[in-house]
This record gives C-alpha cells, sequence and structure tokens, in this order.
C-alpha cells in the first residue's frame, strides 16, 4: 500500500517513521516534509504545499496513493477531508465541520457548554471596551483567548489588569493574529497541571492513546513566552488509573457523544488539552483536531503495532477490532530551536547531518524546521528538532535523550535543560 502524510513538522516525520515500519506500506509520501522524512527509508518527500488541496488530489491519483493521514490543523480547519472524501478518496482526520472544535475557540466553547463538559467560566467580546469593562467582574490571573488558529501564540495569560487591557487591545483592535482575533474569550484562570488527552476515532469508536504531558512555555521552570512546545514525555504519571476514567467518562464520551447527536460523528485525532487541578477536578482548556506536537514523537516511539493498520481501521470504522500493543518504557522528546525561538528564529543555519547517531530501537531524532540545501541540513524553522529515548523510567529516559542531546546540538541550538521535570517532581 501507499500513503501520504501532509505536513512538514515533527509530528509528521514521526508519523511517517511509523507507517513506513508497517509491513502492509511499501511507500511514504510527505507533503511538503523535511531532511529528516527526506532521509528515512521508504519514505519520499513531494513539494506540495499542504494547503494545495487540488495539487495534493491529483498527486494522490496519479500515484495509486490508498490513503492519506493529515498531521497539522490548518488543511483541516480548511476541509481537507471534505476535498478529499468529495473525490473519493481516503485521508484521515475530522471533517471542517469538526475541525472547528480547533478552528474557533468560541465553537469549541459554545460546544463545551452545550454538553455539560467541564470547562472555565468565560465570556465572548468583539468589542474591545465592553472587554474591557467585563475585567471589573475579574480576578488575575485571567485567560484571554484569540478565537481562530493563531500557531500556538493565541493564548495569553494577564497578570494584572494593564496587561489585560493591552491584550484585548493587541487582539481585538491592532489585530495582532489578523482575523484569528476578530472575537476573544475572556476566561477564568484554572490552577492545575496540563495534560495531553489524545483519541484516535473511527466516527463510533476510538482507543485513547497514552497520557502525555508537554511543556509549552520556552524556558525551564516553565516560564516564559508559550510556544508549539519545548518537549513531551509519555506516559503521563500524573495520570493515574482513575482519572484517566473520570477523563474518558467526564470528557472524551461526551465529546464524541455531542458530536454525534449534533450529526457530526469525529473521525481522526482529537486532543483534548485539559487542566488537572490538585483535586483532580478536570477542565477542558482546549480542543485541537489532530494529534500533538511534540506528543506524538514520544507516543509513537511506544507505540509496537501496526501504525497503519489503525489509521485504515479507523478510516473504515473498525477500531473496535483493534487493541494497540504499547511499549511499557516511558518516552521523551526535546525539542531542540532555532535561537531566538518562538519570535525571532534565526534561520539559514547548518544543522549536524547526525550520521553518527546510531539507528537502534531506544533513541530516535525527529526533524521539524529543517531542509536538505546543497547536500546539507539547514534549519527553517522555529522548532528543528525533537531528539526522543525510550527508558526504564521518566529518569532514565530523560537521561538518555540528554546525552543525545549535546551530541547533536548545534552552536545557536536553544533548548530546556528541564523536560520531564514536572513530572519527576
Ligand atoms: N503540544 C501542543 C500542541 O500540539 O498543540
Amino acid at each position: 500500500m501507499k500513503v501520504l502524510v501532509v505536513g512538514n513538522g515533527g509530528r509528521e516525520h514521526a508519523l511517517a517513521w511509523k507507517l513506513a515500519q508497517s509491513p502492509i506500506i511499501k511507500n511514504v509520501y510527505v507533503a511538503t516534509g523535511n531532511a529528516g522524512t527526506y532521509r528515512e527509508p521508504k519514505v519520499e518527500n513531494v513539494a506540495i504545499d499542504p494547503l494545495q488541496f487540488e495539487q495534493l488530489t491529483d498527486f494522490v491519483k496519479t500515484q495509486h496513493i490508498d490513503f492519506t493521514v493529515v498531521g497539522p490543523e490548518a488543511p483541516l480547519v480548511a476541509g481537507i477531508v471534505d476535498y478529499f472524501t468529495s473525490k473519493d478518496l481516503l485521508c484521515l482526520g475530522p471533517t471542517a465541520v469538526n475541525a472547528q472544535l480547533e478552528g474557533s475557540k468560541v465553537f469549541s466553547k459554545a460546544f463545551m457548554q452545550r454538553h455539560g463538559i467541564p470547562t472555565a467560566r468565560s465570556q465572548v467580546f468583539t468589542d474591545p471596551e465592553a472587554g474591557k469593562q467585563y475585567l471589573a467582574k475579574c480576578t488575575y490571573p485571567l485567560v484571554i483567548k484569540a478565537d481562530g488558529l493563531a500557531s500556538g501564540k493565541g493564548v495569553v495569560i494577564a497578570t494584572d489588569e494593564s496587561m489585560a487591557k493591552q491584550t484585548i487591545d493587541e487582539i481585538l483592535s491592532q489585530k495582532r493574529f489578523g482575523e484569528a482575533g476578530n472575537q476573544i474569550i475572556i476566561e477564568d484562570f484554572i490552577k492545575g497541571e496540563e495534560v495531553s488527552f489524545i483519541v484516535l476515532c473511527d466516527g463510533e469508536h476510538y482507543i485513547p492513546f497514552p497520557t502525555s504531558q508537554d511543556h509549552k512555555a520556552r524556558d525551564d521552570g516553565d516560564k516564559g513566552p508559550n510556544t508549539g512546545g519545548m518537549g513531551a514525555y509519555s506516559p503521563a504519571p500524573l495520570v493515574n488509573e482513575q482519572l484517566h476514567a473520570k477523563i474518558l467518562s467526564e470528557v472524551i464520551e461526551p465529546t464524541l457523544k455531542g458530536l454525534a447527536l449534533e450529526g457530526n460523528p469525529f473521525k481522526g485525532f482529537l486532543y483534548a488539552g485539559l487542566m488537572i487541578s490538585p483535586n483532580q477536578d478536570i477542565h477542558v482548556l482546549e480542543y485541537n483536531c489532530r494529534f500533538g506536537d511534540p506528543e506524538t514523537q514520544p507516543i509513537l516511539m511506544r507505540l509496537q503495532s501496526d501504525f497503519a493498520q489503525m489509521c485504515l481501521d479507523a478510516l473504515h470504522g473498525k477500531l473496535s477490532l483493534y487493541t494497540p500493543q504499547w511499549d511499557p518504557q516511558f518516552a521523551i522528546g526535546v525539542v531542540l530551536a532555532a535561537n531566538g525561538y518562538p519570535d525571532r528564529p534565526q534561520l539559514g543555519d547548518v544543522c549536524p547531518t547526525l550520521n553518527d547517531i546510531p539507528a537502534n530501537d531506544f533513541y530516535k531524532v525527529f526533524h521539524a524546521g529543517t531542509k536538505i540545501e546543497e547536500g546539507k541540513i539547514t534549519i527553517s524553522g522555529g522548532r528543528v528538532l525533537c531528539v526522543c529515548a525510550l527508558g526504564d523510567t521518566l529518569l532514565d529516559a530523560k537521561t538518555k535523550a540528554y546525552r543525545l542531546v549535546k551530541k547533536v546540538a548545534w552552536d545557536s541550538v536553544f533548548y530546556r535543560n528541564d523536560i520531564g521535570d514536572k513530572a519527576l517532581k
């Protein structure tokens, strides 16, 4: 079989790598891929932008590709699955209607409220003055979110009224996020720890992936601006059996049931970003309509079953027949970013070729913002690599991953030194 992966980040490298391991897969194509997918056995990069649906479907037809797996949110929100379906092509991901769970925070908040899914108290504003007046009723910190997609930067934790007012102006008046900021949500801040809970759905059944946590803040100690994610690990020790069952019954099942009841059964990866309070109360912070990045990388390090079969079963509504096997070891991924990430990443530097990194079952270096130029690997995006390792304990995995980080790091690299520490504490 042949499969197309849409996207070019670390998540897509991990998806392509795992799909290529399947005995039923002969070729994996990645549009557009990166230097990591370029070098992966059985994998070939294709120079088609993920938002060029017509070019993608033409390619799928001419190459007789059996199915497509979509990584990032932008093509999903723009309706890639609907487009492929209209051409009778199999494409794993939610429809544009369901992708609004990520594409519009106002939509997802209203959905949660309709279906009694636990989430923080909030109000929607389009008028900056009305938003500022509402602040008089609020306590700090306070969360202000742009409605639409903003590359992980659309959520601001305001620590006082002046910061909240400034954020409202930046989003609604100065259009810092363009049209994605036509509406904002002002939301109560919930204390606790964030957990990523990801499931694969076939429209009726679902498979929960192992639990994971990422580190969204740029700097050690979870300080500094938010990023797409600086590292992740799986499993998340915080999610014990009882909490796992509670997440399924309070969040995942009502979400899937609610969508189905509204006539929109969900197919694809659904990611609930959850805040777990010290007393184990759960609040949904946001939904993503895709696999997490960098969570995908450590999670797929632990998958021992055939991922291609899993995706096919999801596409054909047969996930109830599928029981994946997971490596009981811990997996961790440390993101190596370009200097200046997230605001002004320094692009164009040459990355190490990594030829001396031994390929084995315990380590993997996934690429994200890299490309091949004149035979060299150069930096083309803020998050450059995700160095992953497996270990018997989280500490063991962390120690192994950082040992490899030291080997692959280049002069201007930036990374956090404490990935996994919040769970180790
Ligand atoms: N790791 C956060 C995300 O994928 O959105």
